[in-house]
């Protein structure tokens, strides 16, 4: 069987990775952009994702990368992997999602299962089954297979994944996933198929339900920091609570990314369309756009205003170990840091996440390396945990910098690390030295 995965992000690469290594049948990659193929076809890989990109290397000569329609012929399951970002009032742009069925419906010349990765509008997959197989001459299998994949490690959750979730119209539909995904099946990995729009459903509340959990933490870490108490503290006491869980219980200046902001805001759009008050939905988005909010807050309040001051930003990317910046904390903090007058160096360990970032903020020094960032400031502000920021030691800080303000909004110090700095977290107690 041919498979054509279409849309070579982080989905459709990890989607891609996992068809070659696990099956003998042909594989291709299409994507219209012609520099993303050509760049792939020479092994020159875009994504941070270390493991994906050692199998896709090692699969090379089995994949076929390609923007040309022709791929669309002589297909058995076609995968789709395009993005579908957010409009303005928050509804699922779904222009390119459709240009990929138009393409389907043109170019198929055989029966085909369709395979929705991207996370769709909900009701995408009904509704793609009656426009593909409206008087056609082939029939096409709609399959919903969400994908809950974090960046960073694409690879690993494709392969390793918890659960699979499955919309489909017959039984044909769930025995091909079963087929394709059958090492996960004797694993035990649970398979729960159901109606599209549960399908499209369950992906949405996950991602809100997680969204929901890092607001709520946010939330609880503004109280701990007025009555004195520790949010570290507070998260690993409910944490150990298996009902409850670690996982997602860090509080910070709030979650960023392409996905939960995206996916929160589309919820609370299809409830303002179908007369539902997604109220926890709204909340939860509440707290994280005032998250940063506040953390600006207590910058200016302990540097006694920003103006003229020399601040390091440290952590560009919405989290550790992506070069992505799609809504991350440090995009709204840099704006409105140079609009009180600061004046910013900034660093990511990412070379893609800092060369976008310098696009967007061309009076912002984005340096090559911390030291050239830290160098001479009145005060760092991390907004990320990477690896290179936790190991930062007190000594090389006080050589470089000029003032003594750490500001951390990722918690990634204990509140005693630092001994001659300021140090001021998220919902603890400032360490004012
Ligand atoms: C998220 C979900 O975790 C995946 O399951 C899902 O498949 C994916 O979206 C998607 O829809 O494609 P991702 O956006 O890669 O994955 O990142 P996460 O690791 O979930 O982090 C999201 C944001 O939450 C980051 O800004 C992170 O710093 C923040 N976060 C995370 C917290 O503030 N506190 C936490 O405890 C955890």
């Amino acid at each position: 069987m041919k498979h054509l995965v279409v849309g070579l992000g982080y989905v459709g690469l990890a989607n891609l990775a996992f068809l070659s290594s696990n099956s003998k049948d042909e594989v291709v990659g299409y994507d219209k952009d012609e520099k993303r193929i050509n760049d792939l076809k020479h092994d020159d890989y875009y994504l941070e994702e270390a493991k994906l990109n050692e199998t896709l290397y090692n699969e090379k000569r089995r994949i076929v990368y390609t923007s040309s329609i022709n791929a669309f012929k002589d297909v058995g399951a076609f995968y789709i992997a395009v993005g579908t970002p957010s409009k303005e009032d928050g509804a699922v742009d779904m222009a390119c999602f459709y240009e990929v069925i138009k393409d389907i419906k043109e170019h198929a010349n055989h029966d085909a299962y369709v395979v929705i990765r991207s996370t769709v509008e909900i009701g995408t997959g009904d509704k793609v089954n009656a426009l593909l197989n409206k008087d056609g001459k082939y029939h096409f299998n709609v399959i919903s297979l969400p994908e809950f994949l974090s960046e960073s490690s694409a690879y690993e959750d494709e392969m390793n994944p918890a659960r699979f979730v499955i919309g489909v119209d017959d039984e044909d539909a769930l025995t091909f996933i079963k087929r394709i995904r059958k090492k996960s099946l004797n694993d035990g990995v649970p398979f729960y198929s159901m109606s599209h729009v549960s399908a499209e459903m369950s992906k949405y509340a996950s991602n809100a339900f997680l969204a929901t959990k890092i607001s709520f933490i946010n939330e609880m870490s503004r109280l701990a920091e007025s009555l004195g108490g520790d949010i570290v503290d507070i998260s690993n006491g409910m944490g150990a609570d298996p009902r409850i869980g670690h996982s997602m219980l860090n509080a910070g200046v709030g979650f960023g990314g392409s996905c939960f902001p995206k996916d929160t805001k589309a919820l609370i759009y299809k409830g303002k369309e179908n007369d539902i008050e997604m109220a926890i939905n709204e909340a939860t988005l509440m707290v994280n756009i005032t998250q940063p909010l506040l953390f600006l807050k207590k910058i200016e309040k302990h540097l006694s205003g920003v103006k003229d001051k020399k601040i390091a930003i440290l952590g560009l990317a919405y989290k550790e170990g992506t070069g992505d910046n799609r809504s991350s904390p440090s995009l709204y903090l840099a704006e409105s840091l140079l609009k009180d007058g600061a004046i910013l160096s900034a660093y990511d360990p990412s070379k893609t996440s800092r060369e976008s970032f310098k696009k967007g903020f061309s009076s912002i020094n984005v340096c090559p390396s911390l030291d050239e960032a830290v160098k001479g400031v009145d005060a760092v502000v991390f907004l990320s945990s990477s690896k290179e920021f936790k190991e930062i030691g007190e000594t090389r800080l006080l050589k470089l910098m000029k003032g003594r303000y750490v500001f951390d909004g990722r918690n990634i110090f204990s509140t005693e690390h630092f001994k001659y700095c300021s140090y001021i977290s998220i919902g603890r107690k400032d360490s004012l030295r």
